[in-house]
Parts: structure tokens; C-alpha cells; sequence
């Protein structure tokens, strides 16, 4: 059942990313001193082994995760996102690259997906499920449109847990990149959300856990730097 809250939080998110699309790009790379492009290669690199022929980035935003996973030569690459914005950004970039011809994104809620059951071979998310108004929804649509022994790769943000490590990130996440995110994208909440967000994820063995309730089997997590980042990786 979707409950007020949640239609709630979707538009909301919706209309920020929208407002900061233009300078999303820039500073994801800024904020995360380019770190984030190699996680997205590290996460691709967990389902290399499949050779995936379609596959689906769930949250695509402006298509990163997808143009990545073409290093895999899939046939067809499927981005969805609830944001006209990020999309319409992605849409330049896989334009410029001339590979619209495997690369397509299209407006789409992650938690009610207009995908037939058992369709993709892997699916990625970046950045993107502790945005989900409705984790669990979009876990068991993900786990839905998934083939048989197709596999998920997550790559989210997590908390690190050890000294000094955890200090300097708190004090980079709470000060640092709300105060840079406010005056590059000149929007007000945006990267305070993101802080907020990564705070009330329900990251590690709680995330694995509802992974599982969801169907995937063979759960498992790997920390990326420091544990700033973490990949989830399910089979179906
Ligand atoms: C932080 S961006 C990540 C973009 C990209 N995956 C990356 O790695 O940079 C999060 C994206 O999730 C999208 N999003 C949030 N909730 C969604 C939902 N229910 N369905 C589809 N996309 C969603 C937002 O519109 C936004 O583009």
C-alpha cells in the first residue's frame, strides 16, 4: 500500500534531483574526489563473470552506472529513474558517446517497475536505494524483474566505524559537503538530505537482511575505502 509518506518523500526527491541535476555530475565527482567512478567500476567488476546480455540500472540519475556496465558489452543497457532532469543529462551523455543504440533511459519508479517477471540478467543501483521511498518495495521488484541466477550489486553510502576514520567523515558529511553542495548547486536542502539519508539507511547485516526477505540468496557485503561506501551483492 502506498501511504502518504511515501508519495510524499517520492516527489520530493523527484523535484530535487531535478533541481540539481545540472550540477549533480560535477559534484558527485568533486565531493567524492572521484572516488565514486572507481566504485562503479569495482561494482561492475562483481558481475563481470555473468557476461550479462540485458541489463537494468535502477536510480540511473545522468546514466553513470550504465555507461560503466558497457565495459561488460551487454546487448541492451536499461536506465530507469523517477527524474526527468538526471535522465535528460544521462540521454546528452549516451548521445555524445554514440551508444544509444545499447543504452536507453526511460522514466520509471523503481518501486513499480513496467518490466515483465525474470527479465534482466544483473541489475545495478547507485546511490539510489536509500532514496526509495519504500526500500523493500523496490528490492522485490528489482528481485521480480530479475532472471533466475540473475545477480544485484548495490553501491551505497555506509557509516564507517573506526577511529579516526569515522571522525573525519562525520565531520566532512555534516560541515564540509553541505556547506560546498549549497553553494555549487544553489539548492538549499539537497546536501543536507544526503547526509540525513546516509544517516537512517539501514546499511550492513540489516540491509543484507532485507536483501534475503526479499528473495536474494547468497547476501553478502563488501566495504569499499574505509567503509565510507559499501556494495550489497544478491543472487536471484
Ligand atoms: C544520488 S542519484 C544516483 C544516480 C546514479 N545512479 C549514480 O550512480 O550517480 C539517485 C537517483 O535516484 C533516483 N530515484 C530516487 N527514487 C527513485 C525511484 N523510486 N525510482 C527510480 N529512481 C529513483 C533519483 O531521481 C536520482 O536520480
Amino acid at each position: 500500500m502506498t501511504t502518504a509518506t511515501q508519495t510524499g518523500k517520492k516527489e520530493m526527491v523527484r523535484d530535487m534531483f531535478n533541481g540539481i541535476a545540472p550540477r549533480y555530475d560535477f559534484l558527485n565527482h568533486v565531493l567524492s574526489v572521484g572516488i565514486d567512478i572507481l566504485w562503479r567500476k569495482k561494482a561492475i567488476r562483481q558481475i563481470a563473470h555473468l557476461k550479462p546480455q540485458i541489463m537494468l540500472d535502477v536510480a540511473t540519475g545522468t546514466g553513470d552506472f550504465a555507461l560503466e556496465a558497457l565495459s561488460l558489452k551487454p546487448k541492451q543497457i536499461i536506465g530507469i529513474d523517477i527524474s526527468e532532469g538526471m535522465l535528460d543529462l544521462g540521454r546528452i551523455k549516451v548521445k555524445n558517446r554514440k551508444v544509444d543504440d545499447c543504452i536507453q533511459l526511460l522514466v520509471g519508479d523503481s518501486e513499480d517497475m513496467p518490466f515483465a517477471d525474470n527479465n534482466f540478467d544483473a541489475i545495478t543501483v547507485g546511490f539510489g536505494v536509500r532514496n526509495f521511498a519504500d526500500i523493500n518495495k523496490g528490492l522485490h521488484e528489482m528481485h521480480r524483474v530479475l532472471k533466475p541466477k540473475g545477480m544485484l550489486v548495490v553501491l551505497e553510502f555506509s557509516k564507517p566505524k573506526t577511529f579516526p576514520i569515522k571522525q573525519v567523515y562525520q565531520f566532512y558529511f555534516s560541515f564540509i559537503l553541505p556547506l560546498v553542495g549549497r553553494l555549487i548547486s544553489k539548492h538549499s536542502t539537497a546536501y543536507t538530505y544526503l547526509p540525513d539519508s546516509v544517516e537512517k539507511f539501514p546499511e550492513g547485516q540489516t540491509f543484507l537482511e532485507m536483501m534475503k526477505k526479499n528473495g536474494f540468496v547468497e547476501v553478502r557485503q563488501i566495504p569499499l575505502t574505509f567503509g565510507i561506501a559499501s556494495l550489497y551483492l544478491g543472487n536471484k
